[in-house]
């Protein structure tokens, strides 16, 4: 059995999109064992507390700088023993110490096709107000390792989805989600635990 951990912060969509996979089959081989998150107002949190799943909620702010608060995320995240680490819409920069103890057990979803609307500062509806900006016909979600840059580790799966006329940002987020996140990041779980792809990536 695969120990996985989720991380979060927000609505935990993504979060439930695994616990439903685990359920009905489609992820085999692996648990979670916890749900770290960085937001007591999270309804990521009742979705782990529904499904029985141990969470744990510190913010930055309970501690007196980040130094303090990224050694006690770090060593929560240990105290689970993962063999997978997955960002499933966590909001907090992943200390260094964190991404190279677990480079190459950790994987984070990102709502478009990467190298598109990615790295700093895109996260949330920043990045479908940006598609809609420029003008893409076609955007998407990005399954990839996380390393040390922002989203900049080695793609697992990307899945495109359809940009249409009147789309505003909330719309284009929901269908990238629904198309896109909530199939390919259960997959990429699956595909691990069963060895499909090698922790490295290859
Ligand atoms: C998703 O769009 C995810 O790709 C991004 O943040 C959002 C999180 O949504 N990183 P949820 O908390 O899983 O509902």
């Amino acid at each position: 059995m695969l120990r996985v951990v989720v991380l979060v912060s927000g609505g935990g969509t993504n979060l439930q999109a695994m616990i439903d996979a685990i359920k009905d089959g489609r992820i085999t081989n692996a648990e979670i064992v916890g749900v770290f998150c960085n937001n007591r107002g999270a309804y990521a949190l009742e979705r782990a507390r529904a499904a029985g799943i141990d969470s744990c909620c510190i913010s930055p702010r309970d501690y007196k700088d980040r130094q303090d608060f990224n050694e006690a995320f770090l060593n929560r995240i240990d105290e689970w023993k993962p063999d997978l680490v997955v960002l499933a819409g966590f909001l907090v920069i992943i200390p260094p110490k964190m991404a190279k103890r677990y480079a190459g057990r950790m994987i984070n979803i990102h709502p478009s096709l990467i190298p598109s609307f990615c790295g700093t500062g895109y996260y949330g509806l920043k990045v479908h107000e940006e598609a809609l900006k420029r003008g893409v016909k076609i955007t998407g979600a990005t399954v990839h390792f996380v390393d040390e840059g922002t989203d900049t580790g080695r793609i697992i799966y990307q899945k495109a989805v359809e940009v249409k006329n009147g789309d505003t940002p909330e719309i284009l987020q929901r269908r990238v989600m629904e198309q896109a996140e909530w199939i390919i990041l259960p997959k990429a779980v699956n595909d691990i635990a069963n060895g499909l792809i090698s922790f490295n990536g290859e």
